[in-house]
């Protein structure tokens, strides 16, 4: 199968694991911004990784917009995020999300996989740093008894450099592409 691995990601974290995945499956890597049909076009088995903003994941709703209708059989959306994904809350929130942009015939011919990045508060953009203040002064604000774990990580860690960064957590991905090749 010829693979391609296509990544949305503002601060790296989402790059990183895009680029190790590629490298191990001997598949090309693209930013989404460097896409077009005609390449896009050439690959049966596409991958996307989008870092997670505010529930959405980055870059996704146009990319499906521009190519959902070229989409080959085989396509798998890996998030990338601070929340763990070993909570199953947390990936129904995101699949909740997802749900909104997905077109309901490729949700169903898609294969979801949940990563976990980096935060590190010194690089973020002004807005992203507003955006963050403003979560954190909210939760600030609660009885700390009725607080999400994810919650109260975040007033644990605000303001720190949060690197959950596992190069070991690619495997299922990485399990599922070699499995589609060798059946066919
Ligand atoms: C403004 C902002 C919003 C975020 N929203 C979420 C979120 O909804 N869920 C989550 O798990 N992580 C969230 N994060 C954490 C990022 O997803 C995490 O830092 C990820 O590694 C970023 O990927 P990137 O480095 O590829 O851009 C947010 C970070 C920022 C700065």
């Amino acid at each position: 199968m010829k693979t391609i691995v296509v990544y949305a990601s503002k601060y790296g974290s989402t790059e990183t694991y895009a680029r190790w995945i590629a490298e191990a499956l001997h598949a090309d890597l693209y930013a989404v911004k460097a896409l077009s049909s005609e390449t896009l076009s050439r690959y049966d088995c596409i991958l996307y990784g989008g870092g997670l903003y505010a529930g959405g994941v980055k870059g996704l709703s146009t990319f499906l917009k521009k190519y959902a209708s070229i989409l080959p059989k085989t396509f798998i959306l890996f998030t990338c995020g601070i929340a763990d994904p070993n909570d199953p809350a947390n990936v129904q929130h995101i699949r909740n999300s997802l749900k909104k942009i997905f077109p309901p015939d490729l949700e169903a011919q898609t294969a979801f996989f949940h990563l976990r990045g980096r935060l590190n508060y010194r690089k973020l953009s002004v807005m992203h740093r507003a955006m963050m203040a403003m979560l954190q002064h909210m939760l600030a604000k609660k009885d700390p008894a009725t607080l999400r774990v994810e919650d109260q990580q975040l007033l644990d860690t605000y303001g720190n450099d949060v690197n959950f960064i596992d190069r070991s957590t690619i495997q299922p991905i990485l399990s599922f592409v070699q499995d589609g090749i060798n059946a066919k």
